[in-house]
């Protein structure tokens, strides 16, 4: 078992990562002391693997639990679902006192997450994510959000969870193509932090695309503590050291947003986005040619994508635009100056954003 502590001034709470932990989840959420009533929200795919497994661990504790499934799509991150789940919370929460669990990827976790945060100003949630990427990133920090037609992640909070339960067996029944997508979140981590950790994605890719539970808990542990004191250090975005964690997202956003999330998954878009931004660091002189090849071949054998399809440039512009990341008129990209090294430019030159996205059709 590993734990890694996420300390905030706050509030601060522990992530655990180990195989086959699921089963002990009851015991571990008991000693929070959080309610005896557990709302769990997951979806049909993750319910039918994992639910009963969990209500049962939580039973046993003497936890009643009252399981939500929304429908398995970034869809169910949005104002109806939201709305329809906080009158089920409501219905439910007849004197009672109800806390949270997110069960599934980040789709679930970004959604109960803010549920979690709006439910009378704020009631406790544990995360359990069952994805590599949620594992790894979208648990941890307390960013929640549901999001617009307009763009991804528009209304949202910073809600700190009270608990992060990262099973590894989780992974044993996750597709290889969400495998991938985690482990574009994981690259990014050693791209924007940590050489060695780069270097060790690329190594032992083999291992972790084959689920080698050694593999898996040592890259889990390492992106869960880049990212925990990255957010110790600046929980609400406001010290551009959080912010550094958006390398690619712009673009990457930007695809997801005009492919409605239908062609490329969370992953997958981050994975073009790194590129584009590698690119565009490449095209300021930030970096050589030859560490741009590295970061773009690294991507590429991770079976990611590099080049877009299915999407119109036109319309990835048009997201780009209402992209939050924006300051005011200003744009603002998260750029490397070396692997491991990133830099925050503002006011890049339109026509550079333009060609880093135009080179990857
Ligand atoms: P996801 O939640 O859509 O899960 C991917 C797929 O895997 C789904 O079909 C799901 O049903 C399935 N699945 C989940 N666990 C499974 C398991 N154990 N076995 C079999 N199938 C399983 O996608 P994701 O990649 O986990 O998360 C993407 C979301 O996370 C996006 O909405 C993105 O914006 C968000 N995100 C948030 C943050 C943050 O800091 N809050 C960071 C990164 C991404
Ligand atoms: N995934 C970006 C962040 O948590 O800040």
């Amino acid at each position: 078992m590993k734990k890694i502590k996420v300390k905030l001034r706050e509030r601060g709470y522990q992530i655990i990562i180990q195989d086959k932990i699921l089963g002990k989840a009851g015991l571990l959420i008991r000693k929070l002391n959080i309610g005896n009533h557990a709302f769990i929200i997951t979806n049909p795919t993750v319910k039918k693997i994992y639910a009963n497994k969990l209500k049962l661990s939580l039973s046993k504790q003497g936890i009643d639990s009252k399981i939500k499934v929304v429908a398995d799509s970034e869809k169910s991150k949005s104002i109806p679902v939201a709305v329809s789940l906080i009158k089920d919370i409501t219905v439910y929460d007849k004197n009672k006192k109800v806390f949270i669990v997110a069960l599934g990827g980040g789709v679930i976790g970004d959604l109960a997450g803010f549920l979690a945060s709006i439910y009378k100003r704020g009631i406790p949630y544990v995360q359990i994510p069952t994805t590599l990427l949620s594992q790894i990133d979208s648990s941890i920090g307390g960013k929640t959000a549901i999001d617009l037609k307009e763009a991804k992640n528009l209304i949202g909070a910073f809600y700190q969870p009270w608990l992060i339960i990262s099973d590894v067996a989780c992974l044993n029944t996750l597709a290889k193509r969400e495998i991938r997508s985690g482990l574009a979140e994981a690259i990014k981590y050693g791209i924007i932090k940590d050489r060695r950790l780069f270097n060790y994605i690329q190594k032992y890719y083999q291992q972790l695309i084959n689920l080698k539970t050694g593999y898996l808990e040592t890259l889990i542990s390492r992106c869960s503590k880049i990212k925990a004191e990255i957010v110790q250090k600046d929980e609400k975005e406001k010290k551009q050291i959080r912010t550094i964690l958006n390398f690619g997202h712009t673009i990457g956003h930007a695809i997801e947003a005009a492919s409605r999330y239908r062609h490329y998954n969370h992953g997958e878009a981050i994975a073009i986005g790194m590129v584009c931004a590698a690119e565009i660091s490449w095209r300021l002189k930030l970096i050589s040619w030859p560490t741009f090849i590295k970061i773009e071949k690294a991507i590429l054998r991770l079976g990611l994508p590099t080049k877009i399809k299915q999407v119109s440039f036109k319309k990835i512009l048009n997201a780009y635009y209402r992209d939050k990341k924006f300051l005011g008129k200003r744009n603002r990209f998260v750029l490397i100056t070396k692997i491991g090294q990133t830099t925050i430019r503002t006011d890049i030159p339109l026509p550079i954003i333009k060609s880093a996205i135009l080179t990857r059709f």
